[in-house]
């Protein structure tokens, strides 16, 4: 295959016309200014799948190779074709923004990782050095964007055929030592992609995994939301479990097969919903070591939480004769994500109906009737005030009251009482 695409061809037929000209123009400006510019990582990859492209990684390389060729070279692009460059990142990495469109630009480099899990320490390398440090052979495909060479292919690694074939490979055995989080990513990449997993490679992960620990919480945070922000979040879960990925982040974390089946329904609740899933099973300890593991956000937090309290209550929502205002009651002020985890979970109907009414109806129950309106009813400044809208909304809930006319009849016969 690699011999045969096209790739300026694939390229212009799936690209946007901006993107494309974009690309055009900086190979262009590249030449004319000493840079060799090249196409890389899951914009090439998702060509060649066709498949909905991201946002563009550009890899750029001088003569004599220097850290800091990538920011000169994004200025000297902003000069020309406008837009705004950030400050280099620590591997001297900067993104242009073009009218919106955001480009990563990298100076081609070698990487040596220390230990694993730490960060690596670069250098500055050709092409293929650089396309050697990459995590996966698919994602590590060059596409050479200089007018004289528009469309080359550079793929040391072979991973054209490798997409030809459906496979998800790393480069070299260390790869997963090197980098944990490659562990997922590519439980990521397998369902998002339709890749299956060399076997070589499965048996390195499974080796690695462990190496995971050794990350920070704001890395293992920071995969965790790109898990949850796939498009099928429960497959990449369901990959992390298979390969001990989630024990590893924390002993006891675990993704079932009940929760695959489950998290369809709860898609539209986005990241959260799924994180709630995950947290179904956790013990009120496990619950806190895993918000600090990942460093949990306050959000995040109390969505973890709040699903450990909502599984202690559940006994209590099975009640036979429950009114809605006592269901309210038992849920109220507990995060939604929480509440809808555990509708989908739960196959006990009666406590399922009650979970989903209180997500569809209960939470939205407000009285018509607000504390001033309540003052100009007649009702004395103080406690009094407090009580009352308490009693509404327990009428409201229970269908006592609905109407704004009923909630002051209610008010009118307590002050006469
Ligand atoms: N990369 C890597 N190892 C990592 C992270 C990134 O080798 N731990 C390389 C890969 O070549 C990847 C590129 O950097 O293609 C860009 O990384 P990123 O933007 O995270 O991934 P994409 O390939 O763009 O994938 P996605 O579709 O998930 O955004």
């Amino acid at each position: 295959m690699s011999n045969t695409v096209d790739m300026a061809r694939l390229m212009s037929k799936q690209l946007p016309r901006h993107l494309m000209a974009f690309l055009v123009g900086s190979g262009v400006q590249g030449a004319n200014n000493g840079f060799q510019v090249y196409l890389v990582g899951g914009m090439v990859r998702d060509v060649l799948l066709n498949r909905r492209p991201g946002d563009p990684d550009l890899l750029v390389q001088e003569t004599v190779p220097t850290m800091d060729a990538a920011e000169r070279f994004a200025i000297m692009l902003a000069g020309t074709l406008g837009g705004s460059v950030s400050a280099p990142s620590q591997f001297g990495t900067v993104k242009l923004d073009v009218d919106g469109l955001v480009v990563d630009i990298a100076t081609a480099r070698r990487e040596t990782y220390e230990s694993p899990g730490a960060l690596p320490s670069v250098r500055p390398a050709t092409i293929e050095g650089d396309q050697y440090r990459r995590d996966f052979t698919v994602n590590a495909i060059a596409v050479d964007l200089a007018p004289n060479r528009f469309g080359t292919i550079l793929d040391h690694a072979g991973g054209v055929e490798d997409i030809e074939h459906r496979v998800l490979a790393v480069l070299h055995d260390k790869s997963f030592q090197d980098d944990p989080t490659r562990c997922f990513r590519a439980a990521r990449y397998m369902p998002r992609l339709g890749l299956h997993m060399s076997m070589v490679t499965e048996t390195d992960l499974r080796r690695s995994v462990g190496a995971v620990a050794e990350l920070s919480a704001d890395r293992v945070r920071h995969e965790m939301e790109r898990m949850l922000a796939e498009p099928a979040p429960e497959q990449a879960l369901a990959h992390a479990e298979d390969f001990g990925l989630l024990n590893a982040v924390l002993p006891g974390l675990s993704w079932s097969p009940a929760m695959t089946r489950a998290a369809p329904a709860i898609r539209d609740a986005g990241p959260l919903g799924c994180l709630a899933l995950l947290a179904t099973h956790l013990s009120k300890e496990d619950a806190a070591k895993f918000a600090e593991r990942i460093n949990a956000p306050a959000q995040w937090a109390s969505v973890i939480e709040d699903t450990v309290t909502v599984r202690e209550r559940l006994h209590e929502l099975s009640d036979e004769g429950l009114t809605s205002a006592r269901v309210y009651s038992i849920l109220g002020g507990m995060a939604s994500e929480a509440v809808r985890a555990w509708a989908v979970l739960t196959e006990e109907e009666v406590t399922a109906g009650r979970l989903r009414d209180y997500y569809e109806r209960l939470r939205h129950v407000h009285p018509a009737l607000n504390g001033d309106d309540l003052l100009a009813l007649g009702v004395p400044e103080g406690p009094f005030v407090g009580e009352l809208l308490r009693e509404l909304l327990i009428a409201r809930l229970n269908g006592a009251v609905s109407s704004r006319g009923d909630e002051e009849s209610l008010v009118q016969r307590r002050l006469s009482a």
